[in-house]
């Protein structure tokens, strides 16, 4: 069943009344499937473990408490974004801090995110109101206040939150999981409670990116990170009327993309929500699948992140043959199929972009 559209970014001008070169940014410009100068870029996790700047930031702070502390967002986003030359900065701030709201204890542990797991389906009946929750995640609205003011006009701030299934198997497991067993199980047994979760966390997510439109982000993404272990049909029914509740609960005329790893058997599920651009990880070929998405999306990603750890020669070659065969089609937006890794030389990342942008000057 197709989804009702929302307000077409395209017909519905610019409800934000952002300033002319922001709106009319290439990374915007984009989104809308409009014809740009060059090809738009950024990179999924741009500010992160990788560059000495942030781990210089974090010798002082926790993870959580940079999280907490606008201030240093803003320099980590803004830090990231310039000496890369990337033309979108995406506010710092994790998807986790959404359940931490929703009355989830959260904490960083050496190997990654701990939550204390949500039990039965009583747990899920004491989460906090999802409204009251996205209230208290104002610290996240005014680090993209103080990003967009940091940043040159021409340079939007995407901002983002968690879509449903990610948080939901993050809140039933208690992290990460490599076959999801706790949360599937409880998908399958306890729907009501599950569809109960889901619907909160939409909730949540919405209000929250939509608040940090309110402090200025131009763009939001939906990180479905986990979705690819699901099937389809358990995807069409189990998730998709959240998620689409989320993105059709957006701020009209505001670019929603939705991304998820390991997702090509689900990308047309994530334009049937109403989504403006769809995130193409690095399994399916990006031409292929944006010919059956059809053209009237956008699409986002597909570099291997692993392209950044070996030479510069390979990296040319792979973004040379992919500006080829996108040959110039509105709509693409350059960025690799996940997040970036700590292990990748900063160099390399900003060579990405430097050819991307040499490449696919008209
Ligand atoms: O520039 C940016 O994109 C930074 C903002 C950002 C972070 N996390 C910062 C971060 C974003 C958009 C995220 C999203 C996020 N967080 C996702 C979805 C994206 C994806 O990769 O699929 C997920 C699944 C999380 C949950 C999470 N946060 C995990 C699993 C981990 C630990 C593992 C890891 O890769 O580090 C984090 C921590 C985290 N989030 C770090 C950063 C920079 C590293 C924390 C540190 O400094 O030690």
């Amino acid at each position: 069943m197709v989804q009702p559209r929302r307000p077409s970014v395209r017909t519905s001008g610019n409800v934000l009344a952002l300033p002319k070169a922001s709106w009319d940014s290439r990374f915007l410009r984009a989104c809308r499937c409009e014809s740009t100068d060059r090809t738009p870029v950024w990179l999924m996790r741009q500010a992160g473990r990788y560059m000495a700047h942030y781990r210089g930031l974090r010798a002082n702070l926790s993870f959580l408490d940079l999280c907490r502390n606008p201030g240093a967002c803003a320099e980590a986003a803004l830090y990231a974004r310039d000496w890369l030359g990337v033309d979108a900065s995406i506010v710092f701030s994790d998807i986790l801090v959404v359940l931490e709201a929703l009355g989830v204890p959260l904490r960083f542990e050496g190997d990654g995110p701990k939550l204390t797991p949500l039990a039965d389906a009583a747990a899920v009946g004491r989460l906090r109101d999802p409204l009251v929750a996205a209230g208290d995640l104002g610290y996240v609205a005014e680090a993209v206040r103080l990003t967009v003011a940091g940043s040159p006009a021409d340079i939007p701030c995407i901002g983002f939150a968690g879509a449903p299934f990610t948080l939901a198997a993050y809140a039933i497991e208690g992290g990460g999981s490599r076959n999801f067993a706790r949360a599937k199980r409880f998908m399958y047994s306890e729907p009501e409670a599950w569809h109960r979760l889901c619907a909160t966390i939409a909730q949540c997510s919405a209000a929250h990116v939509n608040r940090q439109i309110a402090a200025g982000a131009a763009a939001v993404q939906f990180f479905d990170s986990w979705a690819g272990c699901l099937a389809r049909e358990d995807y069409r029914e189990y998730v998709l009327p959240h998620l689409t509740a989320a993105v059709q609960a957006v701020t009209p005329g505001v670019p929603v993309i939705v991304f998820g790893a390991g997702t090509g058997h689900l990308l047309d599920l994530f334009a049937q929500t109403g989504a403006e651009v769809v995130g193409v990880d690095t399994g399916p070929d990006l031409v292929e699948a944006w010919d059956a998405l059809g053209h009237g999306v956008a699409v986002q990603g597909n570099l291997d992140p692993t392209l950044l750890l070996g030479t510069e020669a390979v990296l040319h070659r792979r973004i040379d043959g992919l500006l080829k065969r996108v040959a110039g089609r509105p709509g693409h937006i350059a960025n690799l199929g996940h997040g970036i890794i700590k292990e990748t030389p900063p160099e390399m990342a900003r060579e990405l972009v430097r050819r991307i942008h040499e490449k696919s000057a008209a």
